[in-house]
């Protein structure tokens, strides 16, 4: 058995097992740093494939100057690819498990590399939820068993979540630490508790994403514009699903559920119904998206754009000044701006607020069939912001084309949702804070590894919990109030370290 902290220095060779998406990453990550890979597949047709995918990564990275053609033959020349575990892992310093994600088929490998593993071979697991612990403690030595969570794409996003089981020493910990690090990751610690930190937090968000999709609250491109336009996130949620695998999606989310329970990790039916149907995402060519016609995965749903634009809309301004510059804008491209509905106006624009019904509003303004309310997001990272065009259930038939269509004309970057509380944006984002500071309330991480986690492993701008700051704890607390009065859910109460956090104003960040 180890003991004392093994540098980086002296892992020179790594098993690595399974060559799926994550598999074949983290072998081509780790033959990229020098080290000898026994990149190890036991079905020969998933080692091929596995063995394919490292070799296009590798040419990408070569077409895009990134890499010579030199340096790329050095790296495979570095890879041994075998179906043999036992020979593969004989000489291994290191072995990082990512194979499917079935506890009875880790149970049964680590059980192999009991008797297949040099004493002091270290063993990785890269589960991205289940119990390392219970990996740990049915093999014949659990304390050299931890958790490397790496994210997907392996080569690109920088985090590495370490994590300790109570049978880890800290030198396995430190050492795995200081691993990462050589690999040019950033790596966090964390103790083993489902979800860890990222997908903990990222799961239950994509999960609510499908439940917006599956009770027709927005389209999913309008869906996956939300996050990326609103919150400024590399990725919309239903592209992000469909990168890392429904079946994968699913495997989490139904690991969360049984650790957490509550509505937030029970599996949408829609994510259900598409495993079903064996989409699994990109990798099997659909899933939410359809990756065999890419000029599916650009074109927008309905194309609301080409309708008529109205020649009057009517402008119900607030006192706060929230829609001056939207009607100056509307303005100057001719079409006439009345301050209350009249017989020519064909659209009626009133503020909307994610903690009220547009509805009020527009039973107020006397013409609810013809109401659209605006709602303005700043993504803040200096990308254009996003306008949310509301729409109570009420409203006409053609009043989204009629919105949708003015936006066009003014050049808005806007989705279309139904009216609900927190309308797309702040639905989806607030109800993540508030995990986020749940994780921080039960001790789990602080608010600074929680965000440098979200940030490194999912390319967030800035974490939740600097979101939630610049959102303000009360505005978070007043939505996710009106979101729980309208749904009936538990899971968007405000936790109490957030309401209490409103109440004295303080920050999570400093
Ligand atoms: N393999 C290797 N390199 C890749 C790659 C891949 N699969 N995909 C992209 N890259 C590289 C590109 O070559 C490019 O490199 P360069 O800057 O050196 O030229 C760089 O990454 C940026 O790629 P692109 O310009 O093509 O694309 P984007 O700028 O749109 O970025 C992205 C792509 C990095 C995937 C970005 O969209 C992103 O950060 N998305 C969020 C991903 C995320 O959240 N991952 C976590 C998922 S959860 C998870 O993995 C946990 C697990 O348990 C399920």
């Amino acid at each position: 058995m180890t003991s004392g902290v093994i540098q980086p220095t002296d892992i020179r060779e790594v098993a690595v097992i399974g060559l799926g998406l994550m598999g074949s990453g983290i072998a081509e990550l780790v033959a990229r740093s020098g080290r000898r890979v026994d990149a190890i597949e036991i079905d020969r047709s998933f080692l091929d494939q596995g063995m394919a995918r490292l070799h296009a990564s590798l040419d990408k990275a070569v077409g895009r100057g990134k890499l010579t053609d030199a340096a790329r033959d050095e790296i495979l020349a570095r890879i041994r690819p075998t179906d043999d575990v036992a020979a593969g892992v004989a000489d291994a310093d290191l072995v990082i498990e990512a194979i499917p994600e079935r506890m009875e088929l880790k149970k049964a490998l680590f059980d192999q590399l009991d008797e297949a593993c040099r004493a002091d071979t270290i063993l990785a697991t890269n589960t991205s939820s289940l119990s390392i612990t219970e990996i740990a403690g049915g093999t014949r030595y659990g304390a050299r068993v931890a958790g490397m969570h790496f994210f997907n794409p392996a080569p690109v996003m920088k985090l590495v979540e370490v994590i300790s089981t109570v049978l880890t020493p800290p030198e396995i910990a430190e050492t795995l630490a200081l691993l990462s690090s050589d690999l040019g990751k950033t790596p966090v610690q964390v103790s083993d508790r489902a979800g860890f930190v990222v997908n903990a937090l990222l799961f239950p968000y994509l999960n609510h994403a499908i439940r917006l999709l599956e009770t027709a609250q927005a389209t999913r491109e309008d869906i996956d514009k939300a996050a990326t336009a609103g919150l400024g996130l590399p990725m919309g949620p239903l592209t992000l699903l469909d990168l890392v695998g429904l079946d994968t999606d699913l495997a989490i989310l139904e690991t969360l559920q049984a650790e957490f329970g509550g509505s937030r990790y029970a599996p949408a039916p829609l994510l259900r119904k598409l495993c079903d149907a064996r989409l699994f995402g990109r990798k099997s060519g659909r899933g939410f998206y359809d990756y065999r016609r890419p000029s599916t995965l650009t074109a927008p749903a309905e194309d609301h754009g080409r309708a008529p634009v109205p020649a009057e809309v009517a402008l119900i301004r607030e006192q706060d000044g929230r829609l001056d510059e939207l009607a100056g804008q509307i303005t100057a491209t001719g079409i006439r701006v009345a301050p209350q509905p009249s017989d020519e106006t064909g659209l009626v624009i009133v503020a909307a607020d994610p903690r009220h019904r547009v509805l009020d509003a527009a039973l107020a303004a006397g013409h609810p069939a013809d109401v659209v309310g605006v709602h303005f997001v700043e993504s803040g990272n200096r990308k254009p912001g996003l306008a949310e065009l509301v729409l109570p259930d009420i409203t006409a038939a053609g009043t989204a084309a009629k919105a949708a269509a003015l936006a066009a004309r003014i050049g808005l970057n806007a989705v279309i949702s139904r009216d609900r509380p927190g309308f797309l944006v702040e639905a989806l984002a607030y109800a993540q804070f508030n995990d986020a500071v749940r994780m921080f309330q039960d001790g789990c991480a602080s608010p600074a590894d929680i965000d440098i986690a979200m940030m490194l492993g999912c390319g967030y701008p800035r974490g939740p919990l600097q979101m939630l700051d610049e959102a303000g704890a009360a505005n978070v607390v007043g939505v996710l109030e009106a979101m729980h009065a309208a749904t009936g859910d538990p899971a968007f109460t405000p936790v109490p370290l957030l309401a209490e956090y409103a109440t004295a104003r303080t920050r999570f960040r400093q």
